[in-house]
């Protein structure tokens, strides 16, 4: 199917270094996603032949549509990662220009790369040479800050090197998760191409999608860390309307991430380290679930709620974003016990906002 057929109103899981591991991808296809895009994977690392960056690209056998994501700076190294990456299954290769943090942006890649509009022309050329079949599609943000918002420059000049579709997160570089997603802008970016554009930014309910494809024009929108705090998005936006997982639902959906895990990364000793780790860090996102407020008011995405209302003690565990209940949580999901919220841990000083924290600094 066309790539543009595909994005058609669909609902995309943002590549996320670390959030979009495989076993987090089948979890999300089981509840419905149909497009799903990679961590970021270094071209050169990948030339390097470094085996964590090979993990990165693997595709899970039931992935409907799955795009790899590439930073890099040079035409010829990106062209040859995109052949490989096609090689090994990616159904469409992307380039990540949004990457805001200093380790990658002192290289020139990420968000520093989408401040060379003709390089990036160079990159997808080459790039689009090299493949068979793979579309190349670039994500980028509004541009570097708000003085430099050169984000229909660099769409264009991705376009005209033979990009197919353009992701765009409606936030500057500077601007990070400070302020809510510019979905006129990504509407201005629709307007000035003749490819499809996903929006990307701040998705969290359905009427976030209706709102923001109404005011851009989207083909389609990009969710990240929506889709992180719940992964039942997918199933929400099949049925057309918000649903409202009670805290046992949402166990048995993380029980599911662990089974997952565990056929990943393995059932042995190293294995359910690894399980144990990745299941902490969603943790520190799963407790930020809040449904729609008894007064019928919906949360934001860039809003933390005062104090979340919880319906029922495991509802308030699950809620908690302490150090404690987040290390208690995953060993007893990776450990397969029952949760008995009455067995809990009392509340530790430290937050549990690392991983928070974490996400902020995301490559994207
Ligand atoms: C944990 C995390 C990791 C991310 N890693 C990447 C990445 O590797 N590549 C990328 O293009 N964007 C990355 N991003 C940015 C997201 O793809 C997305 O553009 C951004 O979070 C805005 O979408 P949201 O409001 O739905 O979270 C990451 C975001 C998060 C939360």
């Amino acid at each position: 199917m066309a790539l543009s057929d595909v994005l058609a109103g669909a609902l995309v899981l943002a590549p996320m270094t670390k959030g979009s591991n495989l076993p987090f991808r089948r979890l999300c296809v089981e509840l419905g996603a149909r497009v799903l895009v990679s961590e970021m994977a270094v071209a050169r690392r990948l030339k390097q032949k470094r085996r964590s960056e090979f993990a990165l690209i693997r595709r899970a056998p039931d992935e409907p549509c799955f795009g790899v994501q590439l930073a890099g700076t040079s035409p010829d190294e990106m062209a040859w990662a995109a052949a490989l990456v096609e090689a090994r299954g990616a159904d469409f290769v992307d380039v990540n220009l949004g990457c805001p943090i200093d380790h990658f942006t002192r290289k020139g890649l990420g968000a520093a790369l989408a401040r060379r509009p003709q390089r990036v022309r160079q990159i997808v050329e080459a790039m689009t040479r090299a493949l068979s079949h793979a579309p190349v599609t670039v994500k980028i943000r509004l541009g570097w800050n708000d003085r430099d918002r050169n984000f229909l420059d660099v769409a264009r000049a991705a376009v005209d090197g033979g990009a197919a579709a353009v992701f765009v997160h409606g936030r500057t570089r500077d601007a990070r998760y400070r302020l809510p997603a510019d979905w006129e802008a990504i509407g201005e970016v629709v307007r000035g191409l003749s490819v499809p554009v996903v929006g990307n930014g701040d998705i969290l309910f359905q009427h976030d999608i209706a709102e923001a494809r109404a005011r851009s024009g989207a083909a389609g929108v990009m969710s990240a860390r929506g889709a992180l705090i719940k992964p039942w998005l997918f199933v929400e936006h099949a049925a057309g309307r918000d649903i409202d997982y009670t805290a046992e639902d949402r166990v048995a959906l993380y029980r599911r991430y662990v089974a997952l895990a565990l056929e990943h990364w393995g059932d042995d000793a190293h294995g359910r380290e690894r399980v144990r780790e990745f299941t902490r860090w969603h943790l520190g996102f799963w407790c930020r679930y809040v449904p729609r407020r008894p007064d019928g008011t919906y949360p934001r995405m860039q809003e933390r709620e005062p104090q979340p209302f919880a319906r029922t003690p495991l509802e308030a565990l699950l809620a908690r974003n302490d150090a404690a209940a987040l290390d208690w949580l995953a060993d007893t999901l990776v450990d397969e016990r029952a949760i008995d919220p009455s067995a809990a841990p009392a509340p530790s000083s430290s937050g549990g906002d690392e991983a928070r924290e974490g996400a902020l600094e995301a490559r994207g």
